[in-house]
C-alpha cells in the first residue's frame, strides 16, 4: 500500500513504541510487539515508505536494547535519563495533564502545583526537548511527522523552532479538558501546553466535543488557534483483524475455560454475560461498574444464579500509588460481590487481573451485554470491538462521557457513568432486550464502530497533513 506516498518521509513521535524489550534471566532481549490503532494504521503506507517511529525506552529492557544498539528499523528509542522520564511520565504526563483531561482530581486536596510541579515540569520540557531534537535530526527535508498525545504536548512548538520546513501534526487520544477544567493549571503553564501544541499545522482529535473543548480554551486563553488547522478523526475498530484472530485456536481454548466459569442457570442454559475488559484505570469507573452489578442483584433478585459478570482489569501504570490503590479496591470489590450472593455453583464476578487479549476476545464473543461507563475516555475502543466480535450480538450499556458515545450513542443504552442506580437499571433493560431489538442494534453499532478502521483514520490524518 505504499505507493499513495512514497514522495515524502513519515515519522511518528509518542511516548510508548512499536516494540518492547524485556531482558531474559540469560541477559538475552525479548523483543515484544504491540498492537493498538497506529500500529496498524503505520501498516497502511507499506514497510519501503521509509517511516520513522521516536518513542522513549520506557523500562530496563528498553534501555539495555538501545545500549546494545538492538532494534528494529524504522524505530528509534531515546534513552532519556531515567528519572527525567519518571518525572515526565508518571508525574507531569500521568498525575497532571491526564487527570485534568479526564476530571480525575479530588478539588478540596489537590491539585497542589508547588516547587515539586515546577521541578516535575522541567523534566517534561527536557523530555519533550529529546523528542523534538531526535525528529529535527530524523527528518528529511519536508518529511511529515505525526506526534501523538499529551505526552508530547510541547514538541510541535519545539520542532517548529528547529525545522521549519516540516508539516507538523499532533493528536489527541485523550479527551480534552473544559475550559473551567483546564484553568486550573498554572496560567504559564496552560499557556505552554497551548502554545506548545499550536505549533503545529494540524491537530487532530476523536471526536467534535474533544476538539470544541481545545478550541475553547485556545479562544480562552491564548486568543484563538491562529492558523493550526483542527480536524477530527474518530478510530474505528478493525473488523477484518479482530474477526479473524476471535476464531484462532487460542481464543477457542478460552471460551471454553470462560464457559465453564461462566457456568449454567438452574434450568440448565448458559448464564448470561455482562462483559467488560479494561486497563485498570481510574478514569474506566470499574468501581461504580461493580456497584451497579450489586445494585442489579439487589433490585432484580431474579437475575441472581442467572447471570455474571465478567471483568477484566488489567494492571497499568502501577508505578502510582492511586492506580495501585485502585487495582486493589476493584479486587475488594468483587471479593466482597462474589461473599455476599455467590453460591456453591455460581460466581456472580468473574475477575481476572492477568492481561490475556485471546481471553478478552473470547469474552467480547461471549457477551450479551457489554458496559463500558468510563468518567470520561477519549473514544474506549472496546465499546466499538464487542458488537463487532460478540458471536450472538450483544446490548452495549455506554457511558455517555466516552467519546465513543458521539458514533454509538444512539443504538447503546446510555449512562450517566455517575449513576450506579441508573446503571444498574440500564443493565436490567440490556438484559431483557427482546432478541430482534438486540440483533438490530448490533449491526448498526458495528456498522458505526467500523466505519473508520486503523488504516484510514491514519491515512486521513497525512493526507489532511498534507493538503
Ligand atoms: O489514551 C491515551 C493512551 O496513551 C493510549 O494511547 C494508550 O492506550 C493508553 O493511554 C495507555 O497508556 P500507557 O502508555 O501509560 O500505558
Amino acid at each position: 500500500m505504499a505507493s499513495t506516498r512514497d514522495s515524502h518521509q513519515i515519522l511518528v513521535a509518542s511516548n510508548r513504541g512499536p516494540v518492547s524489550y524485556s531482558l531474559r534471566e540469560d541477559g538475552s532481549l525479548q523483543a515484544r510487539r504491540g498492537g493498538g490503532g497506529l500500529v496498524s494504521g503505520l501498516s497502511a503506507i507499506g514497510p519501503d515508505a521509509g517511516a520513522l517511529w521516536v518513542c522513549a525506552a520506557l523500562g530496563d529492557g528498553d534501555r539495555e536494547a538501545v545500549r546494545r544498539g538492538v532494534g528494529e528499523d524504522g524505530v528509534r528509542m531515546l534513552d532519556i535519563d531515567a528519572a527525567v522520564h519518571a518525572d515526565a511520565y508518571n508525574g507531569i504526563a500521568n498525575s497532571v495533564l491526564w487527570f485534568v483531561h479526564h476530571m480525575l482530581y479530588q478539588t478540596p486536596v489537590e491539585p497542589v502545583f508547588d516547587a515539586e510541579f515546577r521541578r516535575q515540569w522541567a523534566a517534561y520540557e527536557a523530555y519533550n526537548r529529546a523528542f523534538a531534537e531526535a525528529l529535527a535530526e530524523g527528518a528529511a527535508p519536508g518529511a511529515s511527522v505525526l506526534v501523538q498525545d499529551y505526552h508530547l504536548t510541547l514538541v510541535p512548538g519545539m520542532l517548529r523552532e528547529l525545522r521549519p520546513d516540516l508539516r507538523i501534526g499532533h493528536f489527541s487520544h485523550t479527551p480534552w479538558a473544559p475550559v473551567e477544567y483546564f484553568r486550573m493549571l498554572p496560567d504559564d503553564i496552560a499557556e505552554q501546553v497551548l502554545r506548545g501544541m499550536l505549533g503545529a499545522d494540524r491537530l487532530g482529535f476523536l471526536t467534535h466535543r474533544w476538539a470544541g473543548a481545545f478550541t475553547a480554551c485556545c479562544d480562552a486563553l491564548v486568543g484563538g488557534a491562529g492558523d493550526t488547522r483542527i480536524g477530527v478523526h474518530g478510530l474505528g475498530a478493525d473488523a477484518d483483524f479482530l474477526r479473524a484472530r476471535s476464531h484462532e485456536a487460542d481464543v477457542e481454548e478460552r471460551i471454553t475455560a470462560l464457559r465453564e466459569e461462566i457456568g449454567t442457570d438452574p434450568d440448565g442454559a448458559p448464564r448470561r454475560t455482562i462483559v467488560r475488559v479494561d486497563r485498570t484505570e481510574l478514569s474506566k469507573n470499574i468501581v461504580r461498574g461493580l456497584l451497579a452489578y450489586r445494585q442489579l442483584l439487589d433490585d432484580e433478585p431474579s437475575w441472581r444464579e442467572r447471570v455474571v459478570h465478567v471483568a477484566f482489569a488489567y494492571p497499568s501504570r502501577q508505578d502510582l500509588a492511586v492506580y495501585r490503590e485502585y487495582t486493589a479496591e476493584v479486587q475488594r470489590l468483587a471479593e466482597e460481590i462474589n461473599e455476599q450472593y455467590g453460591t456453591d455453583g455460581w460466581t456472580p464476578v468473574v475477575l481476572h487481573v492477568k492481561d490475556d487479549f485471546a481471553r478478552s476476545l473470547a469474552a467480547y464473543r461471549l457477551a450479551d451485554v457489554a458496559l463500558v461507563n468510563p468518567i470520561r475516555d477519549g473514544m474506549n475502543l472496546v465499546a466499538k470491538e464487542v458488537p463487532v466480535v460478540s458471536d450472538d450480538g450483544c446490548a452495549l450499556v455506554l457511558s455517555r462521557e466516552a467519546g465513543a458515545y458521539e458514533e454509538l450513542g444512539d443504538d447503546a443504552l446510555t449512562v450517566n457513568p455517575y449513576d450506579v442506580t441508573g446503571t444498574a437499571r440500564a443493565l436490567h433493560e440490556a438484559l431483557t432486550l427482546p432478541a430482534d431489538d438486540r440483533a438490530e442494534r448490533t449491526k448498526r453499532l458495528t456498522a458505526a464502530a467500523t466505519a473508520l478502521p486503523p488504516a484510514q483514520w491514519f491515512l486521513d490524518q497525512l493526507h489532511a497533513l498534507e493538503a
